[in-house]
């Protein structure tokens, strides 16, 4: 089994760290957090990579990753490394989502970055080649008891402690009918999931729209999240189907990821992938 506990419960105790403790450590957990990385490297379609760095041993690294004062006491991180060429950003938020949840149910706090991190710093752990990117990265280690103030100011900032209500992000038929909790029926607790996750600037830009045994997953684009090196909202996307195939997985709900754009397109929205349910 790749994680430690049941996937749901994983979801719900998983949340951003920004503060860590130094003198606390897990090396077992990091053992087997890196072996899981290694898997996943072995899962991905498109030339992406995962690496777990270790400021403590690799002297090469520099003194400091820097993250502009965000985030304290993180000793290792897991850095997203993607090829420019064959980019999928839905794919990376996908798999690095699989490494977060593992890293959670190890006991292991963790803080997805898009944004707040010094590229040029983890470029050069990264020992980066010709024509690759480093979109994301996220500290991992032992939670501090107590997190600090400007935690605080970004999880007020985000309002990372809300979700959007299910009636704004699932829908019946078309993107005008919401899809109701009791309507849901088995996928009740996958979609709930769904909900829970992570996502840049906690902007949920996460739709889904069953038709029958099809749920149509698309981004709702919020302004100024563009798509330059990297799109962060189809990253999200790629974290929403972690968690849809994750959660449906342990309940016993097959079905396989397709990509077949409908007809009828919901307008402003764009189309990722349809999860056919077998049952
Ligand atoms: C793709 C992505 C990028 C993010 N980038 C940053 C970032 O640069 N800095 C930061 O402090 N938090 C970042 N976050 C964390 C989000 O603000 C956070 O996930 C969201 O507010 C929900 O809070 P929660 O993770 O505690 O549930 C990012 C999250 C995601 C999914």
């Amino acid at each position: 089994m790749d994680f430690q506990k049941p996937i749901v419960q994983i979801i719900k105790e998983r949340i951003s760290v920004r503060s860590f403790d130094k003198k606390k450590t897990d090396e077992a957990a990091f053992k087997k957090l890196e072996e899981y990385i290694n898997k996943v490297n072995e899962e991905a379609k498109t030339k992406l990579r995962f690496l777990l760095t270790d400021k403590r041993e690799d002297s090469g690294s520099p003194e400091k990753l820097g993250t502009y004062g965000i985030i304290s006491g993180a000793e290792r991180y897991i850095i997203g490394v993607l090829d420019k060429d064959d980019r999928d950003d839905v794919e990376l938020g996908y798999l690095f989502e699989k490494i977060v949840l593992c890293a959670t149910g190890l006991g292991l706090g963790t803080c997805w970055l898009g944004g707040t991190f010094k590229r040029s710093d983890f470029e050069q752990v990264a020992k980066l080649q010709e024509n690759e990117h480093i979109p994301i990265v996220s500290p991992v280690g032992i939670k501090k008891e107590k997190t600090g103030l400007v935690n605080k100011m970004m999880r007020a900032g985000a309002g990372s402690d809300k979700r959007k209500p299910w009636n704004e992000l699932f829908f019946e038929e078309s993107a005008e009918t919401p899809l109701t909790e009791d309507a849901a029926g088995a996928y009740k607790t996958v979609l709930e999931m769904v909900r829970l996750a992570p996502s840049a600037s906690n902007k949920q830009p996460w739709r889904v729209i069953r038709v029958k045994n099809e749920y149509r997953f698309f981004v709702c684009r919020n302004e100024g999240y563009g798509v330059s090196s990297y799109d962060l909202q189809k990253n999200d996307l790629g974290i929403a189907m972690c968690h849809f195939e994750l959660v449906a997985e342990e309940l016993g709900l097959s079905g396989v990821w397709v990509k077949e754009e409908p007809e009828n397109m919901p307008e402003q929205w764009e189309y990722i992938a349809t999860w056919l349910a077998a049952d």
